[in-house]
């Protein structure tokens, strides 16, 4: 049986740590569509052409192709760009890229197919409510913003990518705002999803507390 397991939530959430060892225990396939509009708009950067401009933005859709491997690689037109999309600039500008309707059908459409190959535990900010509405199991995983601004900032200081914290918690709350507020599906939490807030909670208390929602959702199917 096909299972899809749905993980949103704001940015830095941890949702990405999580949903890849999820998807590693059961053996489903992770996607990580955050990366995927990511991807774009390094594109979009290393074009020259700027990410607030939604016409020229848009009109690059035709030359760019994201691929998602197995490993976690990033390629963008066969350029591996697993690091350089993790930079502060491509954060900073991600969520105008993202708002802009034609991207997102370009891209919902490339993950729906992804998600049509078998099992799939897929993590963004539409997932439950547009990509996968049929999703058997939805997560909106949450966390204050001060957690998740330490979170990134750890992970990046650990990556070799300079920032600063405060630069971080701003950058959070800007695209919260701009992801939420987008007229083309939002950010926001799926009528049927389970609310976990992450806040005080370690990666291991997640990923145990996402295992028990799956087995038991998914319990009444496999009978
Ligand atoms: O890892 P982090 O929480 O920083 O963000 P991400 O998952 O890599 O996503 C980067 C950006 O892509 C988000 O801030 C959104 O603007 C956009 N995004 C989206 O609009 N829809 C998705 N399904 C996934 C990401």
């Amino acid at each position: 049986m096909k299972i899809s397991i749905a993980i949103d939530g704001p940015a830095a959430a941890g949702k990405s740590t999580v949903a890849k060892k999820v998807a590693s225990i059961l053996g489903f396939i992770y996607i990580d569509t955050g990366a995927m509009y990511r991807a774009f708009t390094y594109y979009v950067l290393k074009k020259g052409v700027d990410p607030q401009n939604e016409a020229a933005s848009c009109a690059l859709i035709p030359e760019v192709k994201i691929e998602l491997l197995p490993g976690g690689t990033v390629l963008c037109n066969n350029e591996d760009v697993t690091r350089v999309i993790r930079d502060p600039l491509v954060s900073a500008n991600v969520s105008y890229i993202a708002s802009y309707k034609s991207i997102r059908l370009h891209l919902v459409a490339l993950q729906r197919e992804m998600a049509e190959k078998g099992s799939v535990v897929m993590d963004g900010r539409d997932i439950g409510t547009y990509v996968l509405p049929n999703a058997e199991v939805k997560i909106y995983q949450i966390a204050s913003v001060e957690t998740r601004a330490v979170r990134r900032y750890e992970e990046n200081i650990g990556n070799g990518i300079k920032c600063e914290l405060k630069q971080i918690e701003e950058d959070l709350r800007r695209r919260d705002y701009i992801d939420s507020h987008r007229d083309f599906a939002p950010l926001k939490a799926a009528v049927d999803s389970v609310l976990i807030d992450t806040s005080f909670m370690t990666v291991d208390e997640v990923v145990n507390a996402i295992l028990s929602i799956i087995k038991r959702k998914t319990a009444g199917d496999r009978k």
